[in-house]
């Protein structure tokens, strides 16, 4: 599947790709500082179970150096951090989110933490740099998914693993239902009530419901020169572990 490099969609609504990253750029810049507590509040505190289960999964080791893109406040960095990753390096667009992001792991006691301001569309780093590549809940903010994955292949050493864990349409019709009712009339009531910013979690809602089904990411991230592509689904289906290797 390829995608008009001149279109993009922000949640719902078709827009132009230049346009795109200005409008999501001003969504984490309205929440950042009211983002970690509504993450719990949105989820009931599930985010953290999905955050644990995948660093788990990625298993950090001392000896490789990691990069978390769309690394926001830093939740996926201070976990890889704690679990003994050798290097952990965070890449976001958003000033606030990484200054919120910074503050929480100085806090934290884990200061060692690199964060850099960066899209995932045109990395700032030189090739080969990381062994391991993780995006949790940022992929569908990215305008052109498949120039990101062509930066994830670019920027990973040869052997290297990508990660990303992002939410899925929901498929199971009765889930869909109440998932649907609960994304679409709740979030953007607790959006307004808590980060007084209903429309940033209507978008929210929005951008899971349009973003790629796992067959379809998985293609994609194949195209882009990922090798033994692998996704699992959590949660019936509410998020999804998509992994592809580097080629030696
Ligand atoms: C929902 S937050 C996820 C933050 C963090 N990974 C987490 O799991 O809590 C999405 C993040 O994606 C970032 N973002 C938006 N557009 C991006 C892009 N084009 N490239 C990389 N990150 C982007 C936002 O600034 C925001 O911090």
């Amino acid at each position: 599947m390829t995608v008009n490099p001149e279109s993009a969609q922000f949640g719902f609504r078709p827009t132009d790709a230049t346009e795109k990253p200005g409008l999501v750029d001003r969504v984490f810049t309205s929440v950042a500082s009211k983002y970690d507590l509504m993450n719990d509040l949105m989820s009931m505190g599930i985010h953290r179970l999905w955050k644990n289960r995948f660093v788990r999964r990625i298993a950090p080791t001392p000896g490789k150096a990691y990069l978390d893109v769309a690394g926001g406040t830093g939740d996926i960095a201070r976990r890889l951090a704690r679990r003994g990753a050798g290097s952990v390096t965070v890449c976001d667009p958003s000033a606030e989110m990484v200054a919120c992001g910074a503050a929480r792991a100085v806090d934290a006691g884990l200061p060692r933490i690199t964060w850099a301001l960066g899209r995932a569309e045109a990395l700032p780093f030189p090739d080969a740099t990381f062994d391991v590549l993780t995006i949790a809940f940022g992929l569908r903010n990215v305008t052109r998914i498949d120039d990101a994955l062509a930066e994830f292949a670019r920027v990973l050493r040869p052997g290297g693993r990508a990660w990303v864990l992002e939410f899925t349409p929901v498929e199971r019709p009765v889930l869909k239902q109440a998932y649907d009712a609960y994304a679409f009339d709740v979030l953007p009531r607790l959006g307004a009530l808590v980060a007084r910013d209903s429309e940033s979690y209507q978008y929210l809602a929005e951008s899971i419901r349009a973003f790629p089904s796992r067959a379809a990411l998985a293609a994609r991230m194949e195209a882009a020169g990922f090798s033994g592509v692998a996704h699992e689904a959590w949660s019936a289906g509410i998020v999804a572990v998509h992994t592809g290797l580097k080629a030696l």
